[in-house]
């Protein structure tokens, strides 16, 4: 069972659309002989468009950050699935731990986004992950559990090759403080086994589980390594080409 391997970054509140052209100009030109890895990039909203264009006929997808679960709608400030697939978009990073914290998501409305993407044909990549509290009850393996199985609520077998999961412990996130490869393995074999018994293990094997948490240049290599680690959702080091091309063309 091959699974994929993708490697995206989450570029957040950063790059005016002048900065992100610049930026995927360059990885469109560093990464075009990249095969048998999915290159993602997701941009804020409002350069997503000039993103696309940029990066048409290339290797390299781009995704949302986010999105509302309605086709349109009097909802001030939010963007629907359809609007990011009319912009270029084919996938969509849902139930970020930031979006979680900061803008009080619970894992019902996530589940509720997750089937729209699906709906839609958008790729969701589910964010789960503890916080250094409950990691430090012992509770990261009940908490992320609970989070997977929320999360996909009701998403049928057959969606799931669309779906990836990127483990993402916050305590991890922007803080340099990298999960060691030994703990991201550990929770990734935890989603594994929480999806086997979702849907299987032949169904579980084959999902592509990214992890995501101060990922660099540096720490690429040791934690795609890791068995049950399949590809990397990169933060801060994905806003610049160099650093963002040396994780895509990690070595294990
Ligand atoms: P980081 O962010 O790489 O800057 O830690 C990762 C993320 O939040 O997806």
């Amino acid at each position: 069972m091959t699974r994929k391997v993708i490697l995206a970054g989450n570029w957040k509140m950063y790059k005016t659309v002048g900065e992100s052209v610049a930026l995927v100009a360059r990885l469109k030109e560093t990464l075009a002989d990249v095969k048998g890895r999915e290159i993602l990039v997701c941009p804020p909203f409002t350069t997503l468009y000039a993103v696309a264009k940029a990066l048409q006929g290339s290797n390299i997808q781009v995704g949302g950050q986010n999105l509302y679960p309605a086709e349109e709608g009097a909802y001030t400030g939010e963007v629907s699935p359809k609007m990011l697939l009319d912009v270029g978009c084919s996938c969509v990073i849902l139930g970020h731990s930031e979006r979680r914290q900061y803008f009080q998501e619970s894992d019902q409305f996530v589940n509720q986004k997750l089937k729209v993407a699906l709906e839609y044909g958008l790729k969701p990549i589910l964010c789960v992950g503890e916080t250094l509290e409950q990691r430090g009850e012992g509770r990261q393996k009940t908490v992320v559990s609970m989070q997977v199985e929320r999360g996909l609520q009701e998403i049928p077998a057959e969606a799931m090759k669309d779906v990836a999961i990127a483990y993402e412990p916050i305590w991890a996130i922007g803080t340099g403080h990298t999960a060691t490869p030994e703990q991201a393995d550990e929770m990734h074999a935890v989603i594994r086994n929480n999806l086997s018994g979702l849907y299987g293990d032949q169904l579980a094997q084959g999902v592509c589980i990214m992890y995501g948490g101060s990922v660099k240049p540096g720490n690429v290599d040791d934690l795609m390594a890791q068995p049950e680690v399949d590809g990397a959702l990169v933060g801060g080091a994905s806003l610049d080409a160099e650093s963002f091309a040396r994780i895509v063309r990690f070595q294990s």
